[in-house]
């Protein structure tokens, strides 16, 4: 699907955008193997979150809604049972990589599978621990890529040095640590988000956090919790750089994420002169949240080194953007994670803002762009990524002259009403 956009002069409102697709994934998980109902209010309905229930519906757990709350009979740690089929996730690598981890303390054999994008993204990374913990499971190309089939049942614990920051890794060690009789322990070199130490912690779990290790005793059973998902931080990414740069602009964003290891976006955007407000912050159960305003303001380039990637890596995209409009250079270091997305988004990104006429340099795994006063209409491609095309959607909306994205509907992974939520707040 192609969508035409034109440019507008400002933005202004108030504003909610769906829930939080990382919390709402651990969510469906943890309700489905802790005992008893679990009671999640706003769970978004994206197709990557849709996958995860499905995966679990067949594997005989019971999800059903009721108005805006989404019920989850779970059945205790051993209480899946064999799926008849392989479980397709689509093209949701959060849902593969996790459920791996999951799928590992099984006493059955599984297999998951999901669409062609997802089929050539690295699986190796939690195929090589989970083999380590005693997991049977076979890939593709040298255990590289999905399908995978597991053969679980037997977990021994191991402490594991991850090379990469990246809480799917963290997440899939932990949960098959769950499985296994005796501490697991996964050391990161810069802490990724903790979504599921904090949920994990919050339903029963033995979990314990120390500077950039966690480590989790297994055994212990989950108890059902209810629980609220805030609005997700990299779906209102989009709009917070839409107002930053568009003059005369200001959004409240009600009841959005703050988790520090995710909400990096926050920071970096205040560093670049951004002025963005956070009030009624409402504690943890499990995750913070708070309402976000956001006034147009002048910005600047900086330099955003490798250490704070991993709390801003699916905000980049739109992190590029704002550099484009903004005074001066802007470099990021260390952003290599980003070539193994949902597509390469150097390459989807840099296409892109080239097109709008974007000095975007990459030397390496780093990206330098030098801010331009403005963008021009192009004829843009979202390369299948739903982060591509919203960022290019905020690009287009400060362009002059109209633009067209290809791949549009790729939106529906993360946020299917972005675009209806942009007539309706943009106009
Ligand atoms: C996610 C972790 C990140 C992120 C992805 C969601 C999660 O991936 O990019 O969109 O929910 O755990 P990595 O773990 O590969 O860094």
């Amino acid at each position: 699907m192609k969508i035409k956009i034109m440019p507008i002069k400002k933005l202004r409102g108030e504003m909610t955008v769906p829930g939080d697709k990382s919390i709402a994934h651990r969510a469906l998980m943890m309700g489905s193997l802790a005992v008893g109902s679990t009671k999640i209010k706003g769970l978004p309905m994206s197709d990557d979150c849709n996958y995860t229930a499905k995966a679990f519906r067949d594997m005989g757990i019971k999800i059903r809604k009721e108005l805006d709350v989404t019920i989850v009979e779970g059945k205790g740690l051993h209480g899946l049972k064999k799926p008849d089929n392989p479980l397709y996730v689509g093209n949701s690598g959060t849902s593969m990589r996790i459920l791996a981890g999951i799928l590992a303390g099984q006493d059955f054999e599984s297999t998951l599978t999901g669409d062609a994008g997802i089929s050539a993204r690295p699986m190796k990374r939690i195929v090589e621990p989970l083999n380590m913990m005693g997991v049977k499971i076979s890939a593709q190309c040298g255990g590289e890529y999905p399908p995978l089939t597991i053969v679980g049942g037997k977990v021994r614990p191991i402490t594991y040095k991850n090379s990469i920051a990246s809480a799917q890794i963290k997440s899939a060690i932990l949960f098959a640590g769950l499985y296994s009789k005796g501490i697991t322990k996964v050391i990161e070199p810069v802490r990724s988000r903790d979504h599921t130490e904090r949920m994990l912690k919050y339903f029963g779990a033995k979990v314990k956090v120390s500077g950039k290790s966690v480590s989790i005793r297994g055994g212990s059973e989950l108890k059902a919790r209810a629980l609220e998902i805030p609005g997700d931080i990299s779906s209102a990414s989009f709009f917070i750089v839409a107002a930053t740069v568009l003059k005369g602009s200001r959004i409240k964003i009600r009841n959005v994420s703050i988790n520090p290891t995710r909400a990096g976006i926050l920071k970096v955007l205040s560093k670049m002169g951004a002025d963005i407000k956070i009030i009624n912050k409402k504690k943890p159960s499990p995750e913070p949240s708070a309402d976000l305003i956001v006034k147009y303001s002048k910005t600047h380039g900086i330099t955003i080194t490798k250490d704070m990637i991993p709390s801003v890596i699916d905000e980049l995209p739109v992190i590029f953007v704002l550099a484009s409009l903004s005074e001066g250079r802007t470099i990021v270091e260390g952003a290599g994670e980003l070539r193994v997305k949902e597509t390469d988004r150097i390459a989807s990104m840099q296409n892109g803002l080239k097109g709008m006429g974007v000095d975007f340099r990459v030397k390496g795994d780093n990206v330098v762009i030098e801010g331009s006063k403005s963008l021009k209409g192009a004829s843009l491609k979202s390369f299948g990524d739903h982060r591509t095309c919203m960022a290019l959607a905020v690009a287009a909306l400060t362009a002059k002259g109209d633009s067209e994205i290809e791949g549009a509907q790729s939106v529906s992974k993360s946020f299917p009403s972005f675009f209806d939520t942009s007539t309706v707040y943009l106009n």
